[in-house]
């Protein structure tokens, strides 16, 4: 088993540069199929997720040739259709991307359910009301999603009940080749869902509206072959600003889109951290105290519910008492009991607010990265405590971010992945 240890206590200084957004590649890759054609992708993050996509998509016959270590040749002259299994889709959220991309490629798609982080109930019905919506039959039955159609897709005007990021992208990838004009409604505005609609139209698709939460997509016949960027990390770049304001210093973070991180920085700033943003890069200062906030996760332009853990990591260090509400899953506060063992002093109450008395110093701890955005909060914590600490499941933070040891080892971090036997291999080797 691999686990972080972090020697804590270092002041952070200098600049790190982020990678590509996790959650936007994540569907870019898929939407390659609708091509048929060779697209380059560029600023492709190092990350498990992509890894596991780009299996899949070979598994479905594209042909992927990495050009450098973030830009990825990928063609989909070849691909052919194929069931995607439950061992496939278990490893990660976005393999449902695969049910909207292969109905909107083969007309059909027979998709295990998703696996990802677990956040309570994660229901995909939006998803299957959009594709129904467009003509699809649907239905799901073994943990398996079947969807298809026999006369082709045909667009139509979908209300989405709920801003859901994942039903608005899959709708989108179904709809991009659909007879007719689909019109989402109560769309999701995220930062990805702009760039997955401009990707789409670098390909020749027709989208517009896209962040805001009226998207119209009139139906083209085919897509093309294109060269496109994926946008930078709206939730890394936040991480080591967090991480930064926890631990203190002046750290330049590098290849960003500050639009993408307002309510990021306001929260920041409301806490006493110093944040100058330049076209491309924030600047983050932190030598005084911090102080209290509330915050309260909301769908973009809100603050993201994928920076909770990691804002709760930071005020746990802030003076006075700060209230986090999540508004968007039912139970994204699972990792507070690790916080808890660092000495915060965090009180859960009902399954969707966060109580948090500010604590003077955290102390180094044996601790779980439950999920993703925890394993983040976990190291911002360890970077601010006095003394070691473990973090065990990294899996879970590799799957969201790369070179996490040597960026943060290039800024003044006290950080190593080690490497510990388990139980039966000890017993092996005895
Ligand atoms: C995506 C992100 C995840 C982030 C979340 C919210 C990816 C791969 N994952 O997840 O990191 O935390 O957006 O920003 O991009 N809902 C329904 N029915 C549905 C779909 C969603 O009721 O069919 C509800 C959910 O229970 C939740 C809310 O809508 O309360 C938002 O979920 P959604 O935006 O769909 O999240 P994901 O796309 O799964």
């Amino acid at each position: 088993m691999d686990k972080l240890v972090i020697q804590g206590g270092n002041k952070l200084y200098g600049s790190v540069t982020i990678g590509g957004a996790k959650n936007a590649v994540v569907a870019l890759l898929p939407a390659t199929l609708l091509s048929r054609d060779v697209v380059v992708l560029e600023n492709v993050p190092a990350i498990r997720d992509v890894r596991i996509m780009l299996g899949i998509m070979g598994q479905l016959g594209a042909q992927i040739k990495m050009l450098d270590k973030t830009t990825y040749q990928i063609d989909t002259r070849h691909i052919g259709y194929q069931v995607v299994p439950n061992d496939v889709a278990k490893r990660l959220r976005a393999s449902y991307y695969l049910i909207g991309a292969m109905l909107g490629t083969f007309g059909k798609a027979e998709v295990s359910l998703p696996g990802g982080c677990d956040f309570g109930v994660r229901p995909i019905n939006l998803h299957l009301k959009g594709f129904k919506s467009l003509g699809a039959d649907v239905d799901v039955a073994n943990g398996m999603v079947k969807a298809s159609t026999e006369g082709g897709l045909t667009g139509s005007s979908i209300y989405m009940d709920e801003v859901s990021v994942g039903a608005t992208i899959n709708v989108m990838l179904a709809a991009v080749k659909a007879h007719g004009l689909t019109i989402i409604e109560n769309a999701a505005r995220e930062p990805h869902i702009v760039d997955l609609a401009n990707f789409l139209n670098r390909m020749g698709a027709n989208v517009r509206g896209a962040g805001t939460d009226v998207i119209k997509i009139k139906g083209v016949e085919e897509l093309h072959g294109c060269q496109y960027s994926v946008i930078p990390d709206q939730i890394e770049a936040g991480t080591y600003m967090a991480a930064v304001a926890a631990a203190g210093g002046d750290v330049t973070i590098k290849n960003v889109t500050p639009k993408h991180l307002e309510s990021i920085i306001a929260k920041l700033a409301e806490c006493g951290v110093d944040i100058e943003e330049g076209d491309d890069e924030v600047r983050v200062r932190r030598f005084g105290e911090l102080t209290h906030c509330n915050v309260k996760t909301m769908p973009h332009p809100g603050f993201p519910t994928d920076m909770q853990p990691q804002i709760v990591a930071l005020l746990s260090l802030a003076s006075g008492t700060s209230i986090v509400n999540e508004s968007v899953w039912e139970s994204r506060f699972r990792y507070v009991n690790q916080l808890t063992k660092l000495g915060a002093n965090i009180n859960v109450e009902g399954s969707k607010m966060a109580v948090i008395q500010g604590v003077e110093k955290l102390r180094g701890a044996c601790v779980n990265a439950t999920d993703l955005r925890a394993g983040a909060a976990m190291i911002i914590a360890g970077l601010a405590a006095e003394g070691e600490t473990e973090i065990e499941d990294i899996y879970h933070i590799e799957r969201g971010y790369e070179d996490v040891v040597e960026k943060f080892r290039a800024i003044g971090a006290d950080m190593q992945k080690r490497y510990y036997p388990d139980e039966d291999e000890l017993e092996l080797h005895a």
